[in-house]
């Protein structure tokens, strides 16, 4: 299989918590390369348009809140099957149901404060790190 990329955002209450680098190790350890970062402080209009699927759903205006709240790093990652193993490694979205060992796990705090964002497909894929990224500001 070819390599694939994803977009992941360290989530304000992670970077506040200062567990940037804890998290980077975890994605050495998993064999993904980052080939684009940013620190950006995301405008409430910006937070909108990434989560532009979720509006009208009783968590957004919450979940808007919380990612205007203070900086996040954004990242573009790659690797075999990049997708499906940066959500392993991210754990479940709710973080009463996150595995052992996976960064929701140990460093959520809420669903809504749940540290790390990983894209779930790859149509989202593409559309997130264009959201981000312009083709020279990712070196792959
Ligand atoms: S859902 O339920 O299918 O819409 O959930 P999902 O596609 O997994 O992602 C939802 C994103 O919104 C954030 N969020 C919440 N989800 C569910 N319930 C509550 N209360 C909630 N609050 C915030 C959740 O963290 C997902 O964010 P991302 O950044 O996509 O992981």
């Amino acid at each position: 299989m070819s390599a694939e990329r994803t977009l992941s955002i360290i989530k304000p209450n992670a970077v506040k918590k200062r567990l940037i680098g804890k998290i980077e190790e975890r994605l050495v350890q998993a064999k993904l390369d980052i080939i684009a970062m940013k620190m950006v402080h995301l405008t409430k209009e910006q937070a909108e348009g990434f989560y532009a699927e979720h509006q009208g759903k009783p968590f957004f205006d919450g979940l808007v809140r919380f990612m205007t709240s203070g900086p996040v790093v954004v990242q573009v990652l790659t690797g075999e099957n990049a997708i499906c193993r940066y959500r392993e490694v991210m754990g479940a979205t709710d973080l009463a149901k996150a595995l052992a060992g996976t960064l929701r796990y140990d460093f959520a705090d809420s669903i809504t404060e749940n540290a790390v964002h990983g894209s779930d497909s790859p149509q989202s894929a593409e559309r997130e790190i264009a959201y981000f990224f312009a083709d020279d500001e990712i070196f792959d």
